[in-house]
């Protein structure tokens, strides 16, 4: 009785998991144990920590469906229609470049070992594609700039000039203990969800430290979904941007203070940022589908940087594809800040009053006053949440100096 009980639970929780990007999770992780050491390769790459997040991502299932590094067909398919060649939205190249004398004498059908830069051997590439890419092309199709001043665009110019495509085969992700139990794959974070019982959830990325407009529309979407999954992204950003350890030391004084504990989920999502704006909103998306989301958040200039994108261009993409090709419901939200006059939270569409009711800073005035030391006002930042960036702030410069 029992046993049937429980698998009719079981029945429902798969029937409402959501399907992973493509119908099934493709995890590149090999079992423990499984390594190097047995196979021959043909030749070594060292890859920069960019790459390897890629590669993490590729490993636990995040990248779903892609098995690998893009080949050329799919790379010139994506940059230009956002889709993969078998009609799969993907709309970010995921991509290993070379340096193209060193490794000219590499072939499809070669294995290339990936080694990171701690000497570690991380992965196994099999070639399956050799390729030069146009850069400008990338960068107008996928920034929409070719301006050398966008950091995606000097990321992308500064890459070595010859791309390797294939499946690979990771043998251990980077760092897995630097952030002990919010390490997560999306096998780990799916199981999470369905024992807390959430039928829906809502993921929301971020790149900073979360601020009450952050909070404002992460509630707002809370109260229309069993839960909240906080995964902020972790692995390289600008150099401006807060570090990714104060930035977790701020989620966990903010969960821990203002939010329900039984409805949110905190993890790691190891990535690297391109600062793709649009596109990278439909590629957040796609990935937070991946870790077992049925919604997901785009407020303003997600992802954007500068003045690069339009206030809502990371909305507007979303249009381009039919719901049943994105497997996710988009929550959008306007530009939040907080109205004296309303005493809360609002955006243009819930507030009458002007400009001079509202407190909205730029995030180079509060970076400015967290640097001074002083805390930005309640309404626009959490005290604990300052406090901590205060506090990480001063560390910064002592190290630099
Ligand atoms: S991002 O690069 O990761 O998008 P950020 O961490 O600032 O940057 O934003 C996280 C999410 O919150 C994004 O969906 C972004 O659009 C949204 N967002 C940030 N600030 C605001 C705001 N003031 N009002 C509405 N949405 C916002």
């Amino acid at each position: 009785m029992r046993v049937a009980q429980m698998s009719e639970e079981m029945g429902e929780i798969n029937m409402c998991a959501i399907a992973p990007h493509g119908g099934k999770l493709i995890e590149r992780l090999l079992p423990r144990g499984e390594n190097a050491i047995s196979v021959k390769t043909d030749h070594v790459v060292v890859v920069d920590k960019w790459t390897l997040s890629d590669l993490d991502c590729l490993a636990i299932g995040a990248f779903s469906p892609l098995t690998g590094f893009l080949g050329e067909a799919d790379y010139q398919s994506v940059v230009e229609s956002m889709r993969l060649t078998d009609g799969t939205v993907w709309p970010l190249p995921v991509t290993l470049a070379v340096d193209p004398f060193r490794y000219q004498g590499v072939r499809p059908g070669d294995r290339v070992l990936l080694r990171g830069e701690d000497g570690v051997d991380y992965a196994l590439l099999q070639v399956e594609s050799c390729y030069l890419p146009d850069k400008q092309k990338e960068a107008s199709f996928v920034f929409r700039t070719t301006d050398e001043a966008h950091p995606g665009v000097q990321k992308l110019y500064a890459k070595p000039a010859l791309y390797l495509g294939g499946p690979v085969e990771v043998w251990r992700r980077p760092e897995p203990e630097r952030f002990g139990d919010y390490y997560l794959t999306p096998a780990q974070t799916r199981e999470r969800f369905a024992a807390n019982g959430w039928k829906s959830v809502v993921g929301f990325q971020t790149r900073n430290p979360i601020h009450r407009a952050h909070e404002y529309i992460q509630k707002a979407a809370l109260e229309i979904v069993d839960g909240l999954f906080l995964n902020p992204l972790m692995g390289e950003t600008k150099s401006d941007d807060v570090p990714a350890a104060v930035r977790m030391k701020s989620y966990l004084a903010l969960l821990e203070h203002y939010y329900p504990k039984d409805r949110v989920l905190l993890a790691a999502f190891p990535a690297a940022m391109r600062y793709a704006g649009p596109r990278e909103a439909v590629f957040h998306a796609l990935v937070r589908k991946n870790y077992g989301c049925t919604h997901f958040i785009v407020g303003r200039d997600h992802a954007g940087v500068g003045d690069y994108y339009g206030t809502y261009d990371a909305q507007h993409i979303f249009r381009q594809f039919k719901p049943e090709d994105l497997g996710i419901q988009l929550l959008f939200f306007e530009h939040s800040y907080y109205c004296r006059s309303c005493q809360g939270m609002v955006t243009a569409k819930t507030c009458p009053h002007d400009a001079s009711h509202h407190i909205a800073l730029s995030g180079t005035k509060v970076r400015a006053m967290l640097r001074e030391g002083q805390t930005p006002p309640p309404e626009y930042s959490r005290p604990e949440v300052a406090r901590i960036l205060i506090e990480g702030m001063r560390e910064q410069e002592v190290r630099s100096h």
